[in-house]
């Protein structure tokens, strides 16, 4: 079993390289499929969502090779099949984009239902609901999402919700159908923007992007080329958090400010300078940070992936804060934890009351998904005393090099292998 150690208490000072977008590079990759000609997509994070998605693409016959570690090459020219197995995927949940991506090149796609996951229930019919739209038949059996049309059609798609996956999905599947296709009441997410501008960059027409109404109008083929994906908003607001939180002086780099707008106002309301430089955010933390309320929306307001990491910041504040979740049903499951650190919460539906404390308190913890598993590193971080965290594995799904960036920033951070 794998822990990650911590010995807290001590302020984060330095700068932090930022790695390029989980959430745009499980769209990317699999997007990559569409194209007929060869793609290098560059600034990949090297993260395990990353490598389970160039295993799933190499066992469909299609050429996958990291040229550097941030680099990979993919030519689908000889695929040889458009199912993928339930045992490829299983460890992540983005596989959904492979619907999207073989439906709209090859017309077919055999792909497993993604497992819901610590937060709740996760479904895709909203995904179904476009590919449905665009003339795709889909049948849902023995937990495979069957996918198969004649030809797609461009049609107008309203989602009832603004989901980035069925908006990134729907967007991938569309350029291949004929004629135009509006999705209305679009995710604006960071990496819809970015996926948009992938497929652009092959010879899609993709407009609106970023906005409530996305406009596509299909194309015969997409040729390949060179895309650098975006940096990390959430592992940035990871850094930025962890500093405020130790009263430190973090420097995150290589970033995209604006991405940053709703925490860096948070962190500012707190008591924190954040300071912008061109693609860099220095966040200054206090010895008296102040209780706030957030409220977690779609792009652009408050992440829902940084959630947990807040609760943890805001549980060292001065003073009651509310954080108030709208996006997930179950997004607390990390509080039990926090409880274990000496964190003084209550969460009643959807709100979670948070009374700050001057400290918390080292000890042994489960991270039970990926920014739960974020969330006790912060909290860790400000702990004193030693903190060991458990399930490193979700912390690996997301985050490149989480204890080496951190111990650059003078964390007491190690990884330790314990005996079953
Ligand atoms: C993406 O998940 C991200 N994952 C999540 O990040 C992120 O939390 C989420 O968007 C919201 O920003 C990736 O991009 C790989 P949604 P996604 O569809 O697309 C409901 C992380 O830690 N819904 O925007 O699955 C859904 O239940 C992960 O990096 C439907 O009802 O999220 C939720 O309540 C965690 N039907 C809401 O919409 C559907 O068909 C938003 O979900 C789809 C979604």
């Amino acid at each position: 079993m794998e822990y990650i150690t911590i010995n807290g208490g001590r302020r984060l000072q330095g700068s932090v390289d930022i790695s390029g977008a989980k959430n745009a590079a499980v769209a990317i990759v699999p997007a990559a499929i569409a194209a007929k000609g060869i793609c290098t997509i560059e600034n990949l994070p090297a993260i395990k969502d990353v490598r389970v998605l160039v295993g799933a693409l190499k066992n469909l016959g299609i050429d996958c090779e990291f040229t550097d570690t941030h680099t990979l090459k993919i030519d689908s020219h000889n695929i040889k099949s458009c199912a993928i197995t339930y045992d490829q995927v299983k460890d992540m949940r983005a596989s959904y984009y492979l619907l999207g991506a073989l439906l709209g090149r090859f017309k077919q796609a055999q792909v497993p239902l993604p497992g819901g996951c610590n937060f709740g229930l996760r479904p895709i019919d909203l995904h179904i609901k476009g590919f449905e739209a665009l003339g795709a038949k889909i049948n849902i059996e023995h937990g495979m999402v069957i996918a198969e049309a004649e030809k797609l059609t461009g049609a107008n798609i309203y989602l009832d919700i603004s989901s980035v996956g069925a908006t990134i999905n729907i967007m991938i599947a569309a350029v291949y159908a004929e004629g135009v296709t509006h999705i209305e009441n679009a995710a604006k997410e960071p990496h819809v923007v970015d996926t948009a501008n992938f497929l652009n960059k092959l010879g899609a027409k993709i407009k609106g992007a970023g906005t409530d109404i996305i406009r596509i109008t299909g194309v015969e083929s997409l040729h390949g080329g060179e895309y650098s994906i975006i940096p990390d908003q959430i592992e940035a607001g990871t850094y930025m958090i962890a500093a405020a939180a130790t009263g430190g002086d973090v420097t995150v780099n290589h970033i995209i400010p604006k991405h940053m707008d709703s925490l860096s106002a948070k962190l500012t309301e707190m008591g924190c300078q954040v300071i912008e430089d061109g693609d860099s955010i220095r966040v200054i933390g206090t010895e008296h940070l102040q209780a706030c309320n957030v409220k977690t929306m779609f792009y652009p307001g408050f992440p829902t992936d940084l959630h947990p990491q807040m609760s943890a910041l805001l549980s060292v504040a001065h003073g009651t804060s509310l954080l108030t979740e709208t996006v997930f049903e179950h997004r607390f499951q990390y509080v039990k934890e926090l409880l274990r650190l000496g964190a003084n919460m209550k969460v009643e539906g959807r709100v979670a009351i948070i009374e700050g404390k001057s400290s918390l308190s080292g000890t042994q913890v489960t991270a039970s998904d990926l920014r739960a598993g974020a969330a006790l590193i912060v909290a860790g971080l400000a702990a004193d005393g030693t903190t060991a965290i458990g399930n490193v594995k979700y912390l690996d799904r997301g985050y490149e090099r989480f204890e080496e960036k951190l111990t650059a920033l003078g964390a007491n951070i190690n990884r330790i292998q314990v005996d079953d």
